[in-house]
């Protein structure tokens, strides 16, 4: 096992993430983890994360520094290099020009980190102060014109430091980089799978909930099936999922999910009908965070009343995979957005959570629905989110616009599925900006709302690309929409990546 303590970056469970797809097992913990446990654990090597500090901010986050005495393998990334300099006796300092992006090194000593790799390699930057003097008893392993020290090492002690992000696709060789140090540098080896995944979160179901009920927030989507198969595998029918229709779905889903559940998953689902109270609660809103928090308010309130219904409920099951978790916001990671299963959430819950997804990302969520026997089809829905259309209609949300953002959706996935598109393309779906343009139809004036088409492809919706749909495709959609659709008369496609948007639009 290799452990990654947490300094703050957005990326740091992608690193994690990288180790278990080479099949060694590896948590995530808090910078502060005490030095008597990692004893415990003993891991084959640790990594320092990167993170939004300088080491010399005012409250910047530490380590304990007797982890330097354990005789453990450690590589620093990013901040994580720059604390392990600061720590160790080097220089850190401000960078005369922040670098963000692609970089190109230069790799001056080839031996263990980046053994059987090119001298030359593009790699992801993202970093306000660098390493500008090495410790003593390291060398400097690579360099660009920017940042001297892209990487160091101690190679007697076993401390790696590299400036740049490994664990993000843009780098090259990320993931040989760190191949190297887990498997080179750490010794580890690979003997972790999917498998043990759910022989060790159904052991742990097991223990959480004992003889306890558990309800399930069932949504039909791939996180909160597969979340299902997985209780049901482990507790049976101690579970009950509840599926709710909040008014927010796209068009004919609450059929189609409650025909393809009951089906499929041999779980017991009950249905419930929110949709007046959901609209209700939202009327007059059009702050995103402010929605995201009601509708996640609001789906806890009807879980109460069914939790109430069915007598001694203690439990509250649900699909929260990681993306879900840092985006909302972690103690060391900033709110980007409030996922209504975690951010959105109320204090006073009122049950306790089970969420065995919460680590994972959803390329693995699929991988483990697929192990778990769930039908294809569903295991790769693309992904649709809690809150649904409400976060499609930007702004105030309205049972007119409601409809238009359901007619012209459909109209979306009709046609990228006459294309053969539909496993190709990650997410697609409709926006409503809500802004309205001047337009002409037959011989007269059109004064009516826009349409934004989202298409992406991702791997984990952590990083997305905007997807170059082919024209005829856009060509007919627009056209459709236009023509089918009332109160649309402009369609516009959404070309930017993520990042700097985001996937959805709120
Ligand atoms: P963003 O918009 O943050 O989305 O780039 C990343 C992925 O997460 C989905 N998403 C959500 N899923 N509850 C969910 O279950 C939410 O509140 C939520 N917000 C965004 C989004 O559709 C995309 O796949």
């Amino acid at each position: 096992k290799i452990i990654v303590l947490d300094f703050g970056s957005q990326y740091n469970q992608l690193i994690t993430r990288r180790l278990r797809d080479f099949g060694i097992y590896s948590e995530l913990l808090p910078n502060d983890f005490s030095i008597e446990k990692i004893k415990e654990m003993n891991p084959k090597g640790i990594i320092f994360s990167g993170g939004p500090n300088s080491v010399y901010d005012e409250g910047s986050l530490k380590v304990n520094p007797e982890i330097f005495e354990l005789g453990i393998p450690i590589l620093g990334i990013c901040y994580g290099m720059q604390l392990m300099a600061h720590d160790l006796g080097g220089k850190v300092e401000k960078a005369d020009h922040s670098e963000y992006g692609r970089a190109d090194i230069d790799v001056t000593d080839a031996t263990k980190l980046f053994e059987k790799l090119p001298a030359k390699q593009t790699v992801w930057m993202s970093h306000g102060d660098l390493v500008t003097s090495v410790p003593d008893g390291f060398e400097t392993l690579a360099s660009s014109p920017n940042c001297p020290i892209s990487a160091m090492a101690n190679v007697a002690k076993k401390f790696y430091g590299i400036q740049f992000h490994a664990e993000v696709r843009n780098s090259e060789y990320g993931l040989d980089i760190l191949k190297n140090f887990a498997f080179n540098v750490c010794g580890a080896r690979a003997n972790w799978t999917m498998d043990d995944f759910i022989d060790l979160e159904v052991a742990k179901i097991r223990k959480q909930v004992g003889d306890g009920k558990v309800i399930l927030g069932l949504s039909g989507g791939v996180d909160s099936s597969v979340t299902a198969t997985l209780l049901h595998k482990a507790i049976g029918n101690q579970l009950t999922a509840i599926f709710v229709d909040h008014g927010l779905l796209r068009k004919d889903e609450a059929k189609q999910v409650m025909a393809a559940l009951n089906r499929d998953l041999g779980v017991n689902i009950i249905k419930v009908d929110a949709k007046k109270r959901f609209l209700d609660k939202l009327k007059g809103v059009s702050e995103p965070e402010q929605k995201r928090k009601i509708i996640g308010k609001e789906f806890i309130e009807v879980f109460n009343e069914e939790a109430k219904k069915l007598n001694g409920v203690k439990f509250l099951a649900q699909g929260t995979l990681y993306t879900d978790v840092i985006e909302s916001g972690t103690k060391t990671a900033q709110t980007i957005k409030s996922h209504h299963n975690v951010g959105g959430l109320p204090k006073d819950l009122g049950f306790e959570l089970v969420e065995p997804l919460r680590k994972l990302f959803k390329d693995e969520v699929r991988e483990l629905g697929e192990k778990l026997g769930i039908p294809h089809e569903l295991v790769w829905r693309q992904p649709f989110p809690g809150p649904g259309l409400g976060i499609r209609v930007i702004g105030e949300i309205t049972e007119e616009k409601l409809e238009i953002v359901r007619e012209t959706d459909a109209i979306l996935r009709e046609e990228i599925k006459k294309a053969g598109l539909e496993e190709e393309v990650w997410q697609y779906f409709t926006v409503l900006p809500g802004i309205r343009s001047v337009g002409v139809m037959g011989d007269g004036r059109t004064y009516d709302y826009t349409i934004g088409i989202r298409a992406v492809s991702s791997i984990d919706g952590m990083t997305a690309d905007f997807s170059k749909l082919p024209w005829e495709v856009l060509q007919k959609v627009s056209t459709r929409m236009v023509d089918e659709v009332d109160h649309v008369n402009r369609v516009v496609y959404d070309i930017t990546s993520k990042p700097p948007a985001t996937i959805e639009w709120e």
